[in-house]
């Protein structure tokens, strides 16, 4: 069976671009990988609270339906890619608050860390790279960071006018990255032996 990538969207906004991103990663990963599954997974559609779980998610000791049904879809995939953008040098709350609802769901799951901002957002995906890495996940090395400025945007709507032009500057180092990937989720995981 084919394995799962979840990529998930970690803006939220009104006006946000990250759909954008999201969709240019999907296609570009996708084509450099046909036997791996991606799906974009908006954090819109799972809209959580400020974290609010009495015990600590290691436990796995859930008690709100938001956080069992995040924790379901979480758990339904092999791997992960973070689409996230620059806010103020860091990641957006939202993405940092669905990350800490959950733990063994992300713990030793390979991810693919893509940024985007005014300028690539590098600040932000080594702070998510510092995260992920705390959780246990197994973080590729290449974090591809895709320039979302003025200059890439149609002034009328503010969008990205042409994602396959806008992002062409990145498309090798997102390949870089899904081949990673894939090494690292056909790495089987090592166990101790007693
Ligand atoms: C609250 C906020 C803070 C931002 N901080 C940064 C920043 O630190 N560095 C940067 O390069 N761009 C920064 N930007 C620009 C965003 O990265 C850029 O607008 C990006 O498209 C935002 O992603 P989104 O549109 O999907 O929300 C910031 C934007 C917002 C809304």
């Amino acid at each position: 069976m084919s394995k799962l990538v979840q990529i998930i969207v970690g803006s939220t906004r009104n006006g946000r671009v990250g759909d954008q991103v999201a969709e240019y990663v999907l296609k570009t990963m996708s084509a450099s990988s046909p036997n791996f599954k991606f799906e974009i997974v908006d954090l819109r559609d799972h809209p959580l609270p400020m974290f609010d779980e009495p015990a600590i998610p290691a436990y796995k000791t859930y008690t709100k339906d938001h956080s069992f049904k995040w924790s379901e879809k979480v758990s339904q995939a092999d791997a992960f890619v973070f689409v996230t953008p620059e806010y103020n040098g860091f990641i957006p709350g939202v993405l940092k608050n669905a990350i800490d609802f959950l733990y063994q769901e992300w713990k030793n799951k390979p991810t693919v860390i893509v940024s985007y901002a005014n300028r690539g957002g590098s600040s932000a995906a080594a702070s998510l790279r510092a995260i992920t890495t705390r959780i246990g996940m197994k973080v590729a090395e290449t974090m591809p960071a895709l320039i979302s400025n003025n200059d890439v945007r149609d002034p009328a709507t503010n969008r990205i006018a042409d994602p396959e032009t806008a992002f062409a500057p990145q498309k090798e180092s997102i390949e870089q990255a899904t081949k990673e990937l894939v090494e690292l989720v056909n790495t089987p995981a090592i166990t101790a032996t007693a």
